[in-house]
């Protein structure tokens, strides 16, 4: 029987693309996100292309609340889960003062705290099956960024735990995957929340632009390897920036200060 892999937001960008990367390695696939139209196409595709199993689940994954019932509409296909990707995410640009509460309550859940939750209650299928969480987070979660610090906070949280588990869960035999891309070229940047103000100084992102093909290629390549058991960070380019970002913080630090004084930062 093919391992089978739950994915979260599986609907577009890298989760659509890591999808069918799995799909080509022949894991069946768990695909979770709102909108059910979507996920019923790419169910489909997947089908019909690769001859694997794949169900679509909707469901918004910012609601803690409503975590057990996604777990109960998995357990109810009767299947195993062997790989957890948590992978939907979203970002939220702006002033703190001008946030709305629940955005920023529905973004922590949604980036941060909805992973350990999933991880936490698919922990029996995991060990049984000798099996993977993958956590995609950010190099973001390296920079602590003004306006955006609602994000890279849950980034940085979610790398912390990301590492912990690692060797809290290795004596399960469950390998964690922390995945960390640069800018990849998704509707990501389109879907983040925008404050009045934020919108008036928005900058097209900086650095090398990734394809999500890519970067689910990556990934999917290390969850087949059952040897791997740690980061990826998809290109040189990013790998190179990542390492300068956790050793010269303090450079990077100052930089980020100085940018926003003399930019972003008059505007508010
Ligand atoms: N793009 C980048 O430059 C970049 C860089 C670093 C890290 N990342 C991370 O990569 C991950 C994937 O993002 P992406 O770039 O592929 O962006 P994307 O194309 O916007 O995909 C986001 C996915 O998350 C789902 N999603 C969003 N809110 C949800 C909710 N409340 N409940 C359930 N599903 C939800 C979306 O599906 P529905 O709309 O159907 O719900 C979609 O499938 C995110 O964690 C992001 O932080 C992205």
């Amino acid at each position: 029987m093919s391992k089978v892999a739950l994915i979260t937001g599986a609907s577009s960008g890298i989760g659509r693309e890591l999808a069918k990367e799995l799909a080509i390695r022949h894991y069946n696939l768990i695909l979770v996100s709102r909108r059910r139209n979507v996920l019923e196409g790419l169910a489909e595709e997947l089908r019909d292309k690769y001859g694997v199993n794949a169900w679509p689940i909707d469901h918004d994954l910012s609601d803690l609340s409503r975590i057990n019932e996604l777990v109960d509409r998995v357990r109810g296909l009767g299947i195993e889960v062997s790989i957890l990707v948590n992978n939907a995410g979203a970002g939220l640009y702006g002033p703190l003062g001008e946030l709305n509460d629940d955005d920023i309550v529905r973004i922590v859940s949604l980036n941060y705290l909805t992973p350990i939750l999933l991880t936490k209650k698919f922990l029996p299928d995991l060990a049984k099956n000798k099996g993977c969480v993958v956590n995609v987070i950010s190099l973001a979660a390296y920079i602590s960024i003004p306006w955006f610090g609602i994000y890279t906070s849950s980034k940085a949280a979610l790398a912390n735990i990301t590492d912990a588990l690692r060797i809290e869960l290795r004596p399960l035999g469950i390998r964690v995957i922390g995945v960390y891309p640069g800018y990849v070229r998704t509707n990501f940047h389109s879907n983040t929340i925008v404050t009045p103000t934020a919108s008036r100084a928005r900058d097209s992102p900086k650095g090398p632009v990734l394809d999500p093909g890519y970067v689910a290629n990556k990934i999917a390549e290390k969850i087949d390897d059952p040897r791997f058991n740690g980061d990826i960070v998809p290109s040189i380019t990013y790998r190179m920036a990542g390492v300068f970002l956790r050793i010269l913080y303090p450079l990077v630090r100052y930089y980020v200060n100085s940018w926003f004084n003399k930019s972003i930062g008059r505007l508010a």
